[in-house]
């Protein structure tokens, strides 16, 4: 039998243009290993024999008491267990598991699967710079790569500096998410305040973010402002979106609309 050679193996096109570095595997390391059948099935820990933090413990069956099934509550008890550790070493997974009557394998296939719980330690703060389509329109790639200098410049420990995906708030492009926080939108000029802050323990971009009762979305800004046109009647451009993206509104289609309303008497 002859056998056919392997095709090399190529670097993604977003990793070759990355002007960053390498793009961060996205893929679960292992996935591809099998599964070690010599080792016994999981077992659910009593909960009597795990020592498992009062506050956790309250926090997890608070959560389960929510959902007619107790696993939907998985989630933010993993959350709660990362939160209390800065990661998900197996004790805490343990403990979660103990309290929610599962097995640590079940909770550890959640955990490896989302990228925002991490089966190792990466640092207890986070800034997740979204590089997704929209953030990724306005420079978010430039954000991402002056705050990941300005953190290693600094010497930035114990936090997580990564480029991710949508989160969500794509009107406040380009953003980021501090320790949950969403900030936006952001310039290259915020990283040295956005480093400061995570290392003095201080809000970074007080009124910049999300939830600040003064923080406005840009178009909101542009609309409270005197002489500001009120978002239902502001077009694409007024949005900061730039040139009309929508093909019926290109000055093309506009003109071949007029004729046909002139055709139909309108
Ligand atoms: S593309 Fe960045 S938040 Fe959606």
């Amino acid at each position: 039998m002859t056998s056919v050679p392997r095709p090399e193996r190529r670097e993604p096109a977003h990793a070759q243009l990355d002007p960053v570095g390498p793009a961060r595997p996205t893929a679960v390391p292992g996935w591809d290993r099998p599964a070690d059948l010599s080792k016994a099935p999981g077992t659910v820990p009593e909960l009597a024999e795990t020592d498992v933090a009062p506050d956790l413990r309250a926090e997890i069956e608070h959560r389960m008491s929510l959902y007619p099934d107790r696993h939907s509550a998985v989630l933010p008890a993993l959350h709660a267990a990362q939160k209390l550790y800065g990661w998900l070493p197996p004790q805490a997974i343990d403990e979660v598991a103990a309290v929610m009557k599962v097995t640590p394998a079940y909770l550890s296939s959640i955990a490896s699967f989302y990228d925002m719980l991490n089966e190792r330690p990466v640092g207890r703060h986070s800034v997740y710079v979204c590089t997704s389509v929209s953030c990724s329109l306005s420079d978010a790639k430039k954000v991402y790569g002056a705050i990941l200098d300005e953190a290693e410049r600094t010497g930035l420990e114990d936090t997580e500096v990564r480029e991710f995906a949508c989160l969500g708030a794509c009107d406040m492009q380009p953003m980021a998410s501090i320790d949950g926080r969403y900030v936006g939108p952001l310039d290259v000029s915020d990283a040295a305040e956005i480093v400061a802050s995570i290392r003095e323990g201080r809000r970074p971009l007080p009124g910049r973010g999300l939830e600040d009762e003064d923080f406005r979305l840009p178009y909101e800004a542009a609309e409270a402002a005197p002489g500001g046109t009120p978002e239902h009647e502001a077009g694409p451009t007024d949005r900061g979106l730039g040139p009309s993206h929508y093909p019926d509104e290109t000055p093309e289609a506009k003109a071949t609309e007029g004729r046909n309303r002139r055709r139909r008497g309108e």
